[in-house]
């Protein structure tokens, strides 16, 4: 079967009930949702409201119309900055950002006149809240940054900054796609305003669900505009939540699936996923240090990181290496540019990429010893 050690691209395997409820779903229901008056579309309708009520639940937000549907966290983020930023607004935001946010605010400074201030993080990742609080003027619009980077897996001190949003009234949005699922998010306790998530990575749903939860009273315009299945005459996209945000069929057996992976999540508790991947980092951490030749990125503390590591062998290729890895020993990584070039400026490895792990739910201890056995192998040669 291999060794999946990719779950910063997309956790694998999903919980059984992922598979279970996705097939059933297709297989005996199979209808659209808000479109039909039938009973088995009104079955539909009811699991889409399930699933926004418990998504809600899930990050402490009390509004389930204001969790909007999208197809992954890149149109959640897209969503979110094309539909409140304008000519000439400024914009904060971090220096080890994932193309999903960065590559949309070069877009939009190219095409719309916005102002982008970057704020340098240290080479672990970290960023300080006060020069955040500094960077702004009167023209901030809004402050996006990563919980946690894809690179680095350092988690950003959204708190303070989401706090410090809050006193100059600036909304704040947060990317989870690294965390949700793994790691706590409150979005009273955190400040956030904005909190875009991606289903198919620690949330351990399907591909092709995400979100955007909404809990700002701004004006957010739509990406897209078409049918919603109700106030069909009216030839412009409705103003109420969900439907000002969502349009066009919905992917209801991933979001069925997605119910099912945060039921899941729930039931094992947050706190138990966080502390079993938590110790197969820091385990990861001492394992790798053994390796000849190693150079690990990021701060290599289990407290301050997701289960993201990255790292090069000197004088090796990160492909090389990788493809060493799948074709000798099924194992299973990343390696090269990660999305992410800003961070691979950073750490100085925008030239060469890097090897990154991506530790999940459902690896064990024995996984990180077969990888430091293949990787001993690897440097003994020439
Ligand atoms: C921090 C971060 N943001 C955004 C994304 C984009 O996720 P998706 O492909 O699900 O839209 C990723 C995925 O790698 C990520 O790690």
């Amino acid at each position: 079967m291999g060794i999946y050690l990719d779950n910063a691209a997309t956790s694998w395997p999903k919980p059984k009930v992922v598979y279970d409820a996705v097939y059933d779903f297709m297989i005996n229901n199979g209808t659209s949702s808000g479109r039909g008056s039938y009973k088995k579309a009104m079955e539909s309708d009811r699991l889409i409201y399930e699933t926004r009520k418990l998504i809600a639940q899930f990050f402490n937000f009390n509004d389930p119309k204001k969790v909007i549907f999208t197809s992954n966290i890149t149109e959640s983020l897209n969503l979110a900055l094309n539909g409140i930023l304008e000519n000439g607004d400024h914009v904060i935001t971090s220096s080890i950002e994932h193309n999903a946010v960065w590559r949309c605010l070069k877009t939009l400074e190219r095409d719309k006149g916005i102002t982008i201030t970057k704020i340098n993080a240290t080479k672990d990742g970290f960023t300080n809240p006060k020069d955040v609080e500094e960077a702004i003027n009167d023209k901030t619009k809004l402050i996006i940054f990563n919980h946690a980077s894809n690179v680095l897996g350092t988690i950003s001190p959204i708190r303070d900054i989401g706090k410090i949003a809050r006193t100059h009234n600036i909304p704040f949005l947060v990317d989870a796609a690294q965390t949700a699922g793994a790691y706590p998010i409150d979005i009273q306790e955190d400040n956030i305003d904005l909190l875009a998530f991606t289903g198919h990575k620690s949330l351990l749903g399907p591909m092709g669900t995400g979100g955007l939860i909404v809990n700002w009273d701004g004006d957010i315009k739509p990406l897209k505009s078409g049918g919603t299945g109700g106030d069909s005459a009216y030839e412009y996209q409705p103003d109420y939540y969900p439907n000002r945000l969502e349009t066009g069929t919905l992917n209801v057996s991933g979001i069925v699936g997605l119910r099912e992976s945060i039921k899941f999540i729930n039931k094992e508790t947050i706190e138990k996923i966080h502390d079993k991947e938590s110790k197969i980092v820091e385990y990861a951490l001492n394992r790798l240090e053994e390796v000849k030749d190693i150079e690990i990125y990021g701060p290599k503390d289990s407290e301050k990181i997701v289960g993201v590591i990255s790292f090069n062998i000197k004088n090796k290729r990160a492909e090389n290496v990788g493809y060493e890895l799948d074709s000798k020993y099924d194992i299973m990584l990343r390696a090269g540019l990660h999305c992410s070039p800003n961070a691979h400026d950073l750490i100085g490895t925008k030239e060469i990429g890097c090897i990154r792990i991506g530790i999940g739910y459902f690896n064990e201890k024995e996984d990180i010893d077969k990888l430091v056995a293949a990787l001993n192998e690897i440097t003994l040669q020439n």
